[in-house]
């Protein structure tokens, strides 16, 4: 079976992390108030076994997308979603499907089923041949949207096109919608073979948590229900994720403060003369090159070492055309920003 190799994940303070793509800013009052009062007093209600199917959640959800929450199963974190998905989808003779590159832990997802996995390239020009895809043989295909690790989206329209060419079941990845001006939820309320994932990792800060949650097909919902953990969800994620949902105002906030300093990262890493795919999620896939390193994944590789020297965390994706010269960073603070730009620049100059 191939390992999932998450992002580095060190223990100690002092690094600058911009390795994961997790939000900067700290998460809404609301989710930490949700989660004082679930342990308020003595504590006595973790007693008790949570809602099984976190209908805390599912109805905040439900409230916030307008969509039915007979339709929404929740997930500890969205990878616990596309786990149940390819649980209920794949297995032998039933391929996975995605795009290459995409998420790296579908195809470890697939393999513990032992499902086959078909690969479609992003192309050059960073679109895809929809014919190609809807025509694979998955039975579940699994649309990372925006994708990482590029941060390219693709528009509802193109989604829409797929969806009705492909046979199988399409689940649209959107674990960085917030991030981005366009999604597919108005698809998964009308389409019978489109599913939507969430999480609250990345727009609501809270990784640490683990919660996310899926916008199904009526027929999808109640086989995703059949086959994940009887509680699946703690009580105070559940409680957490659902004020959290409630809180509109930090979202926008949040998303809007991401955004500004994604643009300044843009702009001043075009400056220092490194090229960067427009990026629709939290973080932005750049090319180092200086005087004497064109882009190459030695020079990307260089530039990694640098910067980790000086407790600047970032990743790379060696092994693929369209990720081995480059780094992804995560947007962090407007001081973390600082500090990797900083350190971009110094690289730059010594050539
Ligand atoms: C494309 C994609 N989907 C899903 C996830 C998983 O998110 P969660 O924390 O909700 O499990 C990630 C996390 O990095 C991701 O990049």
């Amino acid at each position: 079976m191939p390992v999932y190799v998450p992002g580095e994940q060190p223990q100690g303070g002092a690094w600058v992390k911009l390795n994961t793509n997790e939000n900067p800013h700290p998460p809404s009052e609301a989710a930490l108030d949700a989660i004082r009062s679930a342990v308020a007093g003595d504590g006595a209600a973790l007693r008790l076994y949570p809602s099984p199917d976190s209908s805390p959640l599912r109805e905040a959800a439900a409230k916030v997308h307008d969509f039915p929450a007979d339709r929404i199963v929740a997930g500890n974190g969205s990878d616990d979603l596309l786990n149940l998905i390819i649980r209920a989808y794949g297995g032998p003779g039933r391929a996975v499907g995605m795009l290459d590159p995409s998420y790296s832990l579908y195809p470890v997802l697939a393999a513990a089923q032992g499902a086959p996995v078909v690969k479609v390239p992003v192309l050059p020009d960073l679109s895809f041949d929809l014919e190609a895809a809807a025509a694979c043989g998955a039975a579940v295909f699994f649309l990372t949207n925006p994708n990482a690790p590029l941060g390219i989206r693709f528009t509802p329209d193109r989604v829409s096109a797929f969806a009705d060419r492909f046979p199988g079941l399409l689940v649209v990845d959107e674990a960085y919608a917030a991030f981005s001006d366009s999604d597919c939820v108005d698809l998964a309320r009308g389409s019978p073979n489109v599913v939507v994932t969430r999480t609250l990792s990345k727009g609501h800060a809270l990784a640490g948590l683990r919660a996310g949650y899926a916008l199904c097909p009526r027929e999808t919902a109640p086989l995703l229900h059949r086959v994940r953990d009887s509680y699946n969800l703690d009580r105070l994620a559940q409680a957490a994720a659902a004020a959290a949902l409630h809180d509109r105002a930090w979202l926008d906030r949040s998303v809007s403060a991401v955004k500004s300093t994604r643009r300044r990262m843009l702009a001043e890493l075009a400056a220092i003369g490194w090229s960067s795919v427009e990026p629709h999620g939290n973080f932005v896939l750049t090319e180092p090159r200086s005087v004497h390193r064109p882009p190459s994944p030695e020079t990307s590789a260089h530039a990694f070492e640098f910067l980790k020297a000086r407790r600047i965390l970032v990743r790379r994706f060696p092994g693929h055309p369209l990720t081995e010269k480059c780094l992804r960073v995560s947007v962090g603070t407007d001081a973390e920003a600082d500090a990797f730009l900083a350190a971009a620049r110094a690289w730059t100059a010594e050539g």
